[in-house]
């Protein structure tokens, strides 16, 4: 046998083991996967699924309208001091009522206005910790105006920031929504844009709690060092968890930022970065974020073959984003050019609806009629406005369940000719 012949044999042997390797590894994969497909039949892992002692516990501690909560603690979380993390203890000393990792709270709150009056405002915030009997804790971000504009800056966000103290008392609504982690041990994975983080931040600790040993990644994109929060408790989970998997994802590092050692990834999250992580496996995806984000995110998750049921999604404001799912069937779309008619009835207007004229909410503002909004998303119920005739339709279900012969203005739109009482 010459020299070249042996080189040929040995590259060749290689190259068999080489797909032996790879042949085995994905026999491997492939035997797990379908092993957790199996599992997780037989379990039946509902979504959101819980055992219902909780919800009766849930439904018994639950209460009906405002109730006082006092501010027992106040923290800054991130390097930039743009989150603030408020602690809340019931007024009332009487027992919390429990929630599902991801839920929000409502708040009603008087703010002052020029002229030395107040005005009621409604806003939303998650709950951003594990369920914990003694307090809730929510983390918000203070919001500026955009860049050149002459607005002012967001009220509530910076009303908290600026005039929320410890001992200051606060009324709120009890946890609702419907975005929150499934308790079963299917593995999860968990994607927090920016402000997105505070949802996940109640995921991640209540499965750690509750379930030690549950595979969760954790994808957290913000710009750099500076508008990072809670990272050295993220880096302590992971150090302490091998089962959690924690990725920074940075998009716009400072050039102190060191790869590797301050962040895991530059760039954005894609659908690239989670196919390259994650193994193959039957995942849950929670993920809550800019819309730029998720319009991006759950088309694509959805175009890789992820099933609808286990991608869920939540925005903190009006994101529209189209799920295959729901897309309308072509030919039972309505015409783009047909008109319905909306009638403002105590305005006294009458007006032409299209569908780029957007939600009943949009379109009654441009139109410059006054409408009560908060959350802007489906979720506090300030938009609720009465049908008095007609229909409406909504592209998903809102958080909060409005009342028979109302509609939540902010996420519906007219599905024939519809007369508002406004
Ligand atoms: C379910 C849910 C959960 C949420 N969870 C969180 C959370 O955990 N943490 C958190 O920080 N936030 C959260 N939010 C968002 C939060 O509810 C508020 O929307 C946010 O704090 C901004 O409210 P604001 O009153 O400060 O701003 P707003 O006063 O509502 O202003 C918002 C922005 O609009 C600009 N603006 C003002 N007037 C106009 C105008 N005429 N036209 C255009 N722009 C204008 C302002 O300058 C500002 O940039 C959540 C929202 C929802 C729906
Ligand atoms: S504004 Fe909150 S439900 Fe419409």
């Amino acid at each position: 046998m010459n020299s070249l012949s042996l080189l040929l044999w040995i590259i060749g042997a290689i190259l068999v083991q080489l797909a032996v390797f790879l042949g085995y590894r994905f026999w491997q994969h492939w035997l797990e996967y379908l092993a957790l497909r199996r599992s997780a039949r037989a379990r039946s892992i509902p979504v959101n699924a819980r055992p219902s002692s909780d919800e009766a516990e849930v439904m018994a501690l639950a209460w009906q309208g405002l109730r006082s909560f006092q501010v027992v603690q106040k923290q800054l979380e991130d390097a930039g001091q743009s989150i603030c993390s408020f602690y809340l203890a019931p007024q009332d000393g009487l027992p919390l009522a429990p929630f599902q990792a991801g839920q929000f709270l409502t708040f009603q709150m008087e703010l002052p206005v020029p002229g030395g009056a107040t005005a009621a405002i409604v806003r939303c915030y998650s709950l951003s910790d594990a369920p914990d009997p003694g307090h809730y804790r929510i983390s918000v971000k203070r919001v500026f105006a955009p860049a050149g504009s002459q607005f002012a800056t967001g009220r509530s966000s910076n009303f908290f920031h600026d005039h929320v103290e410890v001992g200051s008392v606060l009324k709120l609504r009890a946890p609702s929504g419907h975005f929150y982690v499934d308790r079963s041990d299917a593995p999860v994975v968990l994607i927090g844009g920016g402000i997105g983080i505070t949802p996940m931040m109640s995921m991640l600790n209540a499965c750690l709690r509750e379930r030690p040993e549950r595979e969760i990644w954790l994808f957290y994109g913000v710009r750099n060092s500076r508008e990072v929060a809670w990272k050295s408790q993220l880096e302590t989970l992971a150090a302490n968890h091998p089962n959690f998997h924690l990725q920074l994802c940075w998009s716009n590092p400072l050039p102190a930022d060191v790869s590797g050692r301050d962040f895991h990834q530059r760039g954005h999250i894609d659908l690239e970065l989670l196919r390259r992580l994650l193994p193959l496996k039957p995942y849950h995806f929670y993920i809550c974020g800019p819309t730029p984000m998720l319009q991006g995110l759950v088309p694509a998750l959805e175009e890789w073959g992820v099933p609808d049921q286990r991608i869920h999604f939540e925005a903190f404001g009006p994101a529209s984003v189209q799920r295959k799912s729901a897309a309308p069937d072509p030919a039972g779309a309505p015409d783009e050019t047909a008109a319905l008619v909306v009638t403002f009835s105590r305005s006294g207007k009458q007006l032409p609806w299209q569908s780029s004229s957007g939600t009943l909410l949009e379109f009654a503002e441009a139109q410059g009629i006054q409408v009560d909004s908060g959350c802007r998303a489906g979720g506090c119920g300030t938009c609720q406005t009465t049908i008095l005739a007609g229909e409406v339709a909504y592209r998903q279900t809102p958080d909060f369940d409005p009342e028979p012969g109302t509609c939540l203005m902010c996420v519906c739109t007219p599905k024939t000719n519809v007369s508002l009482e406004l």
